[in-house]
């Protein structure tokens, strides 16, 4: 039987980072880095697939799935598998294997692509095409199985992200609307060579700052972080006050950066993310002495902006420049980061992005 692919690009976000599970808009965009899934449905209910390098995991469909050993990559299939059956009866199996060129534990979502190939593979494999909205509604909730409970951007951005366009994403209730990118922006994005596993140290501090949010919220009354102002952050101490004033700061600078990039304001759009990176840094800590350096040596040579992008603890830093500035930034990367870094690889650790198709658009 021939094969069929599924190809899953990652996400690089833009601006609005630690609020999507607070419900409030961000702003990704696909990347065109791919996760890729060659499947073939099977004759029974066996679920088989080899990751490049990782090994074969194999599991029957049906049954109460419990968790592998952390850190184990059978935990992603079983998170795909268990999402599509809370919603779902699916009998047929498949067999698969996987490859990418999407550079893991980068904050470039590759465990939201993982799943979701998975995902789709095994429903289409059943005959079932589903809709964004039915994805949306098992994946966020599907992926806690392997580690954090984030929000929807990763799943959303790269199920529908089209090309040439960052994806406005608004939660509860659920739209995507998308914001075409100035052909003359140009975006880098640059490793710090600090990994930041989703299963490992990062999930605690993750899941501490929603945490921190919410008992923000809670402490203030209020049910939701849409109805939440700055100012409240006077009644608030400590790590509440910190993560509140993050959430609502950074909220505002996804609606200045969206009215930035729709009128071309380059320099605009990048001063708001350099200062979402010092918020994200003094605020709610989540950044790292890598990442700092790295936007601090792209800003001090020519940047429009830069910030740490994803989750943070280790991963990325997005970068906007131009064309002008962007040969400039790299060769100072190079010099003054990367220089120091026996294992810096241009092509999996410096990366020029441009806004791709998500993977409903891309196959
Ligand atoms: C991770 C999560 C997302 C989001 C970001 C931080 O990538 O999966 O849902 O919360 O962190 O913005």
């Amino acid at each position: 039987m021939s094969r069929c692919k599924i190809r899953v690009p990652g996400r690089v976000n833009l601006i609005g980072e630690h609020i999507d599970y607070h419900n409030l808009p961000v702003l990704p965009m696909a990347i065109p880095r791919y996760i890729t899934l060659e499947w073939a449905p099977s004759k029974g209910n066996l679920v088989q697939v080899e990751s490049a390098g990782y090994g074969v995991r194999q599991l029957p469909l049906g049954g109460f799935i419990e968790p592998s050993a952390p850190g184990d990559w059978e935990n992603y299939l079983k998170a795909a598998l268990k999402a599509v059956q809370t919603r779902w009866s699916v009998s047929m199996g498949f067999q698969g294997s996987i490859t990418s060129d999407l550079p893991s534990a980068a904050g470039l979502s590759s465990s939201s692509a993982l799943i979701t190939a998975l995902t789709l593979a095994l429903l289409y494999a059943n005959d079932i095409q589903p809709t964004l909205e039915d994805l949306m509604s098992i994946l966020p909730e599907g992926e806690q199985f392997v580690g954090t409970r984030g929000g929807g951007m990763d799943h959303a951005a790269v199920l529908a992200s089209r090309e040439g366009f960052a994806s406005l994403l608004h939660f509860n209730p659920f739209a995507v609307e998308h914001v075409r990118v100035p052909d003359d922006w140009r975006f880098l994005v640059a490793h710090s060579l600090v990994r930041a596993e989703k299963s490992g140290a990062a999930k605690a501090r993750y899941n501490a700052c929603r945490t921190a949010g919410l008992s923000a919220l809670a402490k203030l009354g209020l049910s939701s972080f849409k109805e939440a102002k700055l100012e409240d952050v006077a009644s608030l101490m400590g790590d509440e006050r910190d993560a509140f004033q993050h959430v609502v700061s950074e909220s505002h600078r996804v609606r200045h950066a969206v009215e930035a990039m729709r009128c071309g304001r380059r320099a605009e759009f990048g001063a708001i993310l350099s200062a979402s990176h010092g918020s994200l840094r003094c605020q709610l800590q989540v950044s790292c002495p890598s990442l700092d350096r790295i936007v601090d040596i792209a800003n001090s040579s020519g940047a429009d902006g830069a910030r740490l992008t994803g989750a943070g603890f280790g991963g990325c830093a997005i970068i906007v420049c131009n064309d002008i500035t962007k040969p400039v930034i790299i060769a100072a990367l190079e010099r003054k980061f990367y220089a120091q870094h026996a294992e810096y690889n241009r092509n999996e650790h410096l990366l020029d992005v441009t806004a791709a198709n998500g993977a409903l658009y891309a196959n």
